[in-house]
């Protein structure tokens, strides 16, 4: 195990690597903690939940609402927890977006911490600080930048995750890969799923390469002004996708990266295409797709990322390196058009 003080802007974040949740008791006092979980990971796992105070939450995306919230506070209150309590998150990056919310806003912000048990969560949703939660058909609507005091990364979470899960956190992976790592990009080209989930060491080591990558990122932008917008990389398309269609976030990236890398080859040079698809498709993720190009640049239209009539696009000048272009949303409808 190996622990180390990530210093951001606005506070420090201490990551437990290669932890157990039995270390946890040395991080925080049990008496005045409590974990939020969701039904999933509690009945996998429910022995390690044993001692401490836990609220169990209904598992899904649909449950990352205010409604949870309020519940979850109701319940905080009834346990009497005060400005002392510590909030843990253990779960998926639903669990850890609602804890890091519910954290930030009770009695004007107490103490969390995560344990991250999906591979998404691990190596993207419990690091950089962004909480939130969902209204309506907007994702991530309301929420808050706040960094957790602690991250604790224990493996054996994983031995329950489903493998649709295993290949949807993935996406993450070689989404970084692609923007920032071409010797990990190399190495996921050699493995493959099934030895990443055989060997305990390597998904250790790859897991903590990836939080890494993302920490330093926020590290240089922690409020998405320029250099964390690389970590957009397929997700203007992907989210327009995944709004439209029946998609996991994983799946909708994986196909918004595919088309990322044709306007790449377009706008930047890009020669590598197919050897991001060939990756994507080795993880089983999805690839070239037919889809309604007018509906989807019509929401696409309406990221976040736009800014008047130009979109930042994430593209790649090479496999490892990742830029950010402004391309005019005329020009961008052209090329979506043309795909
Ligand atoms: N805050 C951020 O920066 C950030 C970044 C990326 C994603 N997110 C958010 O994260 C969410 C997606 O994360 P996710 O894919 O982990 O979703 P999730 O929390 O819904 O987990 C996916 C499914 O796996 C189950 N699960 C998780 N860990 C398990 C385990 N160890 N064993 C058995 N089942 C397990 C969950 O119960 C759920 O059914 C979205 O809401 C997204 O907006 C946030
Ligand atoms: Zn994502």
């Amino acid at each position: 195990m190996t622990t180390k003080i990530f210093k951001f802007s606005s506070a420090s974040t201490e990551i437990h690597f290669a932890s157990g949740i039995s270390h946890l008791k040395k991080i925080t006092d049990p008496k005045t903690t409590v974990l939020i979980t969701d039904e999933n990971v509690f009945r996998a796992h429910e022995k390690r939940f044993k001692g401490w105070n836990t609220i169990v939450l209904k598992p899904g995306e649909e449950f990352k609402v205010q409604a949870t919230v309020d519940a979850v506070i109701e319940k905080l209150i009834e346990m009497e927890a005060d400005r002392k309590t510590t909030l843990v998150g253990i779960g998926g990056g639903v669990i850890t977006d609602i804890t890091g919310y519910v954290a930030s806003v009770y009695m004007r912000g107490i103490r969390f911490g995560f344990l991250p048990t999906s591979i998404l969560g691990l190596v993207d949703a419990s690091i950089g600080g962004k909480n939130g939660i969902d209204v309506g058909e907007y994702k991530n609507m309301v929420g808050i930048i706040r960094q957790p005091s602690f991250i604790l990364q224990d493996m054996v979470f994983l031995n329950s995750l489903p493998q649709q899960e295993w290949e949807n956190g993935f996406a993450e992976v070689i989404k970084h890969a692609c923007i920032k790592d071409a010797a990990m990009f190399s190495q996921l080209e050699t493995n493959s799923l099934k030895t990443y989930r055989g060997r305990q060491k390597s998904i250790c080591e790859l897991i903590q390469r990836n939080a890494l990558i993302k920490i330093k990122v926020v590290q240089k932008d922690e409020f998405e002004k320029e250099e964390r917008r690389l970590l957009n990389f397929g997700h203007t398309l992907g989210h327009a996708l995944e709004t439209q269609y029946e998609l996991l976030h994983g799946q909708a990236i994986s196909i918004g990266m595919t088309y990322a890398c044709h306007i790449s080859e377009k706008l930047a040079g890009f020669k590598q295409t197919e050897k991001v698809v060939a990756v994507l498709e080795k993880y089983n993720l999805p690839t070239y797709a037919s889809f309604d190009k007018q509906k989807v640049f019509e929401i696409l239209k309406m990221d976040k990322k736009r800014e008047r009539k130009e979109m930042n696009y994430v593209l790649l000048e090479r496999i490892g390196k990742g830029i950010v272009k402004s391309i005019s949303l005329k020009q961008l409808e052209k090329i979506i058009q043309e795909f």
